[in-house]
């Protein structure tokens, strides 16, 4: 879903590096992928960033590729992805030169005026922190609840313009950054069947003993998907942020692939696992978080798979199409003034 998801800003991403402002040599250029996880779903689009890049300043010219995430991320997968993977940008190129830096985008990561390019994708959707309980449901999108909406509302509001304002100090002036984040779409979130799946899979949980109403009470993933307007509310001035203007802004909905395949093969069993496998994978660790003993205590994987197996069946017998709603965005840095 992610891998799909991204491909529409790749395409802008290659579009920024054939007319983003370089460094002059011999300093290196440097490119920033913020969010990046264990970095397969960076192959792509930093291969494609590359490509642009070596047709303008050759093959010799150093090119740094600084990977970030939190500081739990797994950056040993990163690296073994970079060193094995045959899709990996490394191939061929060797003046590329990958790092990774361990510390939240919400935080300036790399030096002032560094970054040339910067690419972020299903990242920025994750906030800094949680900012309330969500009485009823595990994503706010799906809660009825005015103090988890206004609390969310708020907080992503707060970290969009810290990402930005802390963005803004790392590129280097004539940079672009692109991203892409969940976003909503005519108002709507996307994914209900499966955020049903998941809760109602919880509550069966606690009906068999399994969790404690505390812990599902505890649990909740923290993102939220933006409308256009508040991904741009804070250029509402002039069109200007912190020195950041957009120069592109659309929201759009993805294909449902897992839905498409069903309807080729009619295998309910395969959409339902591997919906189920996106949410294990994409909100799984966040929701174990809440366990009692934590999510590396003894009941987190257990939970997990229980988890899985139960969004899974749920899915299979009642297949539905999910929405799936994202926007991409480039950001560019002014030049300094004449
Ligand atoms: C769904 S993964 C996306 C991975 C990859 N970029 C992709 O497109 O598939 C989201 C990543 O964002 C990271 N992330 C979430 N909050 C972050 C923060 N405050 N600072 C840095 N990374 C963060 C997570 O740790 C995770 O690795």
């Amino acid at each position: 879903v992610q891998a799909a998801g991204l491909l529409p800003a790749v395409a802008l991403l290659e579009q920024a590096a054939r007319t983003v402002t370089l460094t002059p040599p011999p300093w290196p250029v440097n490119i920033a992928d913020y969010g990046c996880s264990a970095g397969h779903n960076s192959l792509l689009p930093i291969s494609s960033a590359l490509d642009a890049l070596r047709q303008r300043v050759g093959p010799e010219r150093a090119i740094c590729v600084a990977h970030t995430d939190l500081p739990g991320n797994d950056f040993t997968a990163l690296f073994e992805t970079l060193t094995t993977d045959a899709d990996s940008y490394l191939r061929g190129d060797r003046a590329a030169f990958p790092s990774a830096i361990g510390r939240s985008f919400y935080e300036q990561v790399l030096p002032s005026e560094s970054v040339s390019l910067g690419w972020s994708s299903w990242a920025i959707q994750w906030l800094s922190r949680v900012p309330a309980p969500i009485p009823d449901q595990v994503q706010v999108a799906y809660s009825r609840d005015p103090a988890a909406h206004t609390a969310f509302a708020r907080q992503a509001a707060e970290d969009w313009q810290t990402f930005l304002g802390v963005r803004s100090r790392e590129l280097s002036p004539g940079a672009r950054l692109v991203v892409l984040t969940m976003a909503l779409h005519d108002g709507e979130f996307g994914y209900q069947p499966l955020l049903e799946a998941i809760y109602a899979a919880l509550t069966s949980m606690i009906k068999e003993g399994f969790l404690s109403v505390e812990e599902v009470h505890r649990m909740v993933i923290p993102t939220v998907a933006r409308s256009e307007a508040e991904l741009a509310a804070p250029f509402a001035n002039n069109g200007r942020f912190k020195g950041l203007g957009i120069e592109h802004l659309d929201v759009f909905c993805e294909e449902d692939r897992i839905w498409n395949q069903l309807e080729a093969s009619g295998d309910t069993e395969e959409f339902g696992a591997q919906w189920a496998a996106f949410s294990r994978a994409s909100v799984g660790p966040s929701l174990a978080a809440a366990l009692e003993g934590g999510g590396r205590g003894p009941r987190a994987a257990e939970f997990i798979n229980e988890l899985e197996a139960r969004i899974a069946t749920r899915l299979a017998a009642a297949p539905e199409r999910m929405l799936i709603p994202l926007a991409k965005l480039v950001l560019a840095r002014e030049n300094p003034p004449c």
